[in-house]
């Protein structure tokens, strides 16, 4: 038997499991007017639901970023894309009624490039569409680089609870091959100011597998990021896919960490953090130990979602804004992701709506197995299987694919239950995927750590 490395394992590459079916799979069989009758058949839902609103504007793009975002240096465009959110908000509660909600959730993009009083304009637009419980939980996504005292001041008067700042690497050589130059004093400043205006839940997004990162630098990054003290840090590896984000070309590809260095830096970084008093959660995230994503991670609770990890037990979440997904129980819709071809929807009275899909029983089941390991690293294929009325048999062929990792004792079998035995951060992608039905259907994705 010919011994699996990790770093040999790592080479391969997966979906990250935001949804299943992931994204790709999506398509023009689902469009306005399934979501439209979708949405109808929510209204009256008395369990809250979550909104996403996402904003694609950034002043400048990074060369690493794989999110949905346009470079703008003037607010026209975003003051023009504000109008046409406004219209989507009542689009969608005019067919779903007056939702309760308890989280909402703006990612980007920048959405601290929406001026304030258009923000909180748009806010007071989903509290009189939608029921938002006095204690929903109100996040938003800030480029460290764009809070101001003022602006802090102004997040927290419109309600928002949580924000997560995009801190990346604090090392000045990686922040120039990434193009985004952000000294640690303004992430500094950044987080003060959003904790004297009352903003006091804080996330940091750091990243690995990026240029220039060494083993000293990412401890460092680490070590800086912990000092700061927020309550929760993700830790992404970089996504290299300059087949579909094409300002990562500027991202020299021979600069990059192969698999095995990619698995040291993230392993360092992964011991700095807890070192410094922070506890995992799923494959990227760390916690302080009592916040309640954690807590949420020991006591079973987790979720994933497209915004990654989350307290988050709602079922249903509606998102709008250009490129943004959301989950009925009926299946998944996306937003165009193109500005201008949502907007057009959007003034054609229609939705934003471009494409989705709708689930099948066996669609469920396989996403449960798939949130399950993603979350807690194990599974239990029978009771998915029997929750949508369906026999466990349907896993036979997934779990032969796990034979090469169970003989290396990497994952371990019993009956229909399967857990990942160690290296569960590095592992977790890899072992969802054999469960995936639809992968190798076409799309490319990232490297699985
Ligand atoms: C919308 S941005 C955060 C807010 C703000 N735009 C900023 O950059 O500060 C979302 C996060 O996605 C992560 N990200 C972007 N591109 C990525 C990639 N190619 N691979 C992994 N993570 C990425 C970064 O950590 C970034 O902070
Ligand atoms: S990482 Fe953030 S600031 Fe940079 S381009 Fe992406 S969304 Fe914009």
């Amino acid at each position: 038997m010919i011994p699996l490395r990790l770093s040999e394992l790592v080479r391969r590459s997966a979906p990250r499991y935001t949804s299943y079916p992931t994204a790709p799979q999506f398509g023009p069989s689902v469009g306005p007017r399934e979501h439209g009758a979708w949405l109808r058949e929510l209204a009256g839902t008395s369990a809250p639901i979550s909104l996403y609103l996402h904003v694609p504007f950034c002043r400048s793009i990074c060369h690493y970023c794989a999110c949905t975002t346009k470079a703008t240096r003037r607010d026209e465009p975003i003051v023009a894309y504000a109008d046409r959110l406004r219209r989507e908000i009542e689009l969608v509660a005019d067919r779903a009624g007056r939702l309760p909600v308890s989280h909402i959730h703006w990612g980007g993009g920048t959405p601290n490039l929406l001026p304030p009083d258009i923000f909180d304009g748009l806010v007071g637009d989903l509290r009189e569409r939608f029921d938002v419980r006095p204690d929903a939980e109100h996040a938003i996504e800030l480029d460290p680089r764009w809070v101001t005292r003022e602006g802090a001041r102004r997040l927290k008067a419109s309600g928002v609870t949580r924000a997560s700042l995009g801190v990346q690497d604090f090392d000045a050589a990686v922040q120039h091959a990434i193009g985004r130059p952000q000294p640690f004093e303004t992430v500094r400043s950044g987080t003060e100011a959003l904790r004297a205006a009352g903003v006091a839940a804080l996330n940091f997004d750091l990243m690995y597998g990026l240029p220039q990162q060494t083993m000293r630098s990412v401890r460092a990054t680490a070590q800086l990021a912990a000092s700061l003290g927020p309550d929760r840090i993700a830790l992404f590896g970089y996504a290299h896919v300059p087949w579909f984000r094409a300002n990562q070309r500027l991202i020299e590809e021979a600069a990059l960490p192969d698999p095995s260095a990619r698995l040291d830096l993230a392993e360092t970084a992964r011991e700095a953090l807890q070192a410094e008093g922070y506890a995992p959660v799923g494959i990227d995230h760390f916690a302080k130990p009592d916040d309640a994503l954690h807590c949420a991670a020991r006591d079973g609770g987790l979720r994933r979602n497209f915004q990654g990890y989350t307290t988050d037990r709602s079922q249903i979440l509606i998102g709008m804004g250009p490129s943004a997904v959301g989950k009925l129980p009926q299946g998944y819709v996306q937003n165009a992701s193109d500005v201008a071809a949502w907007s057009r929807a959007i003034d054609s009275s229609g939705l934003g709506t471009a494409k989705g899909v709708a689930l099948t029983a066996e669609d469920r089941a396989r996403a449960a197995v798939i949130e399950a390991i993603m979350c807690g690293f194990e599974t239990d294929l029978a009771q998915a299987a029997r929750t949508y009325g369906l026999d466990p048999r349907i896993f036979v062929d997934d779990l032969a694919k796990l034979a090469s990792l169970v003989d290396q004792e990497f994952v371990r079998i019993q009956g229909w239950k399967v857990e990942i035995l160690r290296d569960g951060p590095a592992l977790a992608r890899i072992v969802a995927s054999a469960f995936d039905a639809y992968l190798g259907a076409g799309a490319r994705h990232s490297l699985a750590l």
